[in-house]
């Protein structure tokens, strides 16, 4: 399927969206995970993405369309793909609908995950990442099975450097002023589906498997 997944930061967008591509197969595109690479990489993007990834603040328009339409000339080549985190502005979407309607393969369905600020707080500053396999985990939730090493390959974890608190505020105050409008947007297209994100991940997972029609079971 062609899948974009929206949600507030920390809304759980993630987590499902590898467990669907590892059932379901297809390009995963995480606007977030092409950044932190660049900005480890030192790269002219990276450099330019930093301050505002650390401040919580949206990277300018102009560097995030050109950094995902190199991946998607390049990586797109069959019809199935799931978009996280891109597009996160009206910008931002008019220029994804522009390339997809270029290749043929406009979006099926905008999958948004509906989960409280309170909630959100809680997961992001529990979260913790695989400095290795970027696996994810929540200390209390979703804990590795050995404190500090991830379960999946033995790498260390880690915190990310904009999960402080203060930092998610920002980035909360940031996604209902610039990408909750997206919404809205999607759904005058029709392909808006909302989620409850709320729940244990195998609940939420569940319920994506039943909004798509799709089978996420091992
Ligand atoms: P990005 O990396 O995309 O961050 P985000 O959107 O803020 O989303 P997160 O990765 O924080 O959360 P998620 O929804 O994936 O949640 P997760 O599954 O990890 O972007 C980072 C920065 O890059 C942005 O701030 C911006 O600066 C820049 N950027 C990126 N894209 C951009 C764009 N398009 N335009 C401009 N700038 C851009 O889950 C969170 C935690 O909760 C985990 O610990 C997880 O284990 C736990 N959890 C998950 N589900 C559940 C559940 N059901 N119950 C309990 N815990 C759960």
């Amino acid at each position: 399927m062609r899948l974009l997944f929206l949600g507030p930061p920390g809304c759980g967008k993630g987590t499902q969206a590898k467990h669907v591509v590892e059932r379901t197969g297809g390009t995963y595109i995480a606007s977030g995970d092409m950044l932190r690479e660049e900005v480890k990489n030192q790269t002219d993007l990276g450099k330019k993405a930093k301050s505002y990834m650390k401040a919580g603040d949206l990277v300018p328009d102009d560097l995030i369309i050109n950094m995902i339409r190199k991946k998607i000339e390049r990586d797109i080549e069959n019809a199935s793909f799931l978009l996280d985190g891109f597009p996160r502005t009206i910008p931002q979407a008019e220029a994804l609908g522009m390339m997809l309607d270029g290749l043929n393969q406009p979006l099926q369905k905008a999958v948004d995950f509906q989960v409280a600020d309170d909630e959100i707080i809680d997961r992001i500053t529990g979260r913790r990442l695989c400095a290795t396999c970027s696996a994810v985990y929540h200390v209390k939730w979703n804990p590795p099975k050995s404190d500090g090493s991830c379960s999946a390959c033995g790498g260390d974890t880690y915190q990310r450097p904009d999960d402080s608190v203060e930092t998610v505020k920002n980035r909360l105050q940031v996604y209902h002023r610039q990408t909750e409008p997206l919404l809205q947007y999607y759904r005058d297209k029709g392909i808006l589906v909302s989620i409850n994100g709320s729940g244990d991940i195998s609940e939420i997972t569940a319920r994506i498997e039943q909004s798509l029609g799709l089978t996420l079971k091992a």
